[in-house]
């Protein structure tokens, strides 16, 4: 597959208070090979060279495990790949002359603060209020002398592969962090080392999650269509069930 030349739109905003707009760019001899964000990298290079501000982004691993890259790439949380950060997206995706637009995660919970870069601190104050446990839970072979059926391992796993992208929030039409939450609360609800503080946590998060400005959850499925660990709604309707709990053993306050 040859090289190719691109066209971007990109959101360009220079500050949490100022207006924001798409900006358009080219983006020239583009390997096929390279990753979405090593072709926002040759782009910016080029900004550099012509004096122009670099377009901001996040992004730290690169290899889909940190979840701080955070682009909605032609209207998709990550891009067209399912399953799948946009620090692992490839170029080979799109075709010689292509248009792409670039957008950051939109969300009143997420203010932008530059350009593609967002504030998620709002997933950290989530955690803060119950997403831990603070028992000792011993080493590693501790964890494994205590029995949990095999079930129950796996679909904790399952939901402890959340990597806190905010993903499910952008795709979201109320923009509600039900699937973040939802595999926070699992993860700890299915595994015995997160009972001691389980009583409250469904109450605690779910309160929260409103407080921060968060959406509600109205089954819409688009968080799980884009969450890049294929996180599963069924982990929203434990959440529901942790929260109803939560209150009727009276630590809901
Ligand atoms: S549930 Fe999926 S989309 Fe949401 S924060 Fe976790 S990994 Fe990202
Ligand atoms: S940069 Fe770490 S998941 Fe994309």
């Amino acid at each position: 597959m040859a090289n190719m030349n691109l066209k971007l739109l990109v959101w360009r905003q220079t500050g949490p208070t100022h207006a924001g707009t798409m900006v358009p760019y080219t983006a020239s001899d583009i390997s096929p090979d390279m990753s979405f964000l090593e072709m926002l990298d040759v782009v910016n290079e080029e900004l550099i060279k012509t004096g122009e501000a670099p377009i901001n982004f996040d992004s730290d691993c690169r290899e889909g495990i940190c979840g701080m890259c955070s682009l909605v790439v032609n209207g998709v949380p990550h891009g067209p790949d399912r399953g799948s950060t946009v620090c692992q997206l490839h170029m080979r995706k799109f075709k010689d002359g292509d248009t792409i637009t670039i957008e950051p995660w939109r969300a009143a919970a997420f203010p932008v603060q530059k350009d593609l870069v967002i504030d998620r601190g709002a997933l950290d104050r989530l955690i803060a209020a119950g997403g831990y446990v603070s028992v000792s839970t011993g080493s590693a072979p501790d964890g494994n002398a205590i029995p949990i059926p095999r079930d129950l391992a796996e679909l904790a796993m399952d939901a402890a592969a959340c990597i806190g992208c905010g993903a499910c929030v952008a795709a979201c039409k109320n923009a509600s962090a039900a699937l973040f939450v939802g595999a926070k609360v699992s993860h700890l609800a299915l595994l015995p080392q997160g009972h001691s503080e389980r009583t409250g946590r469904g109450h605690s998060m779910v309160t929260l999650m409103d407080d921060l400005g968060f959406g509600n959850c109205s089954n819409e499925g688009e968080c799980e269509a884009v969450c890049p660990k294929e996180i599963s709604i069924a982990n929203i309707a434990r959440m529901r069930r942790e929260y109803i709990r939560s209150v009727f053993t009276g630590t809901g306050k």
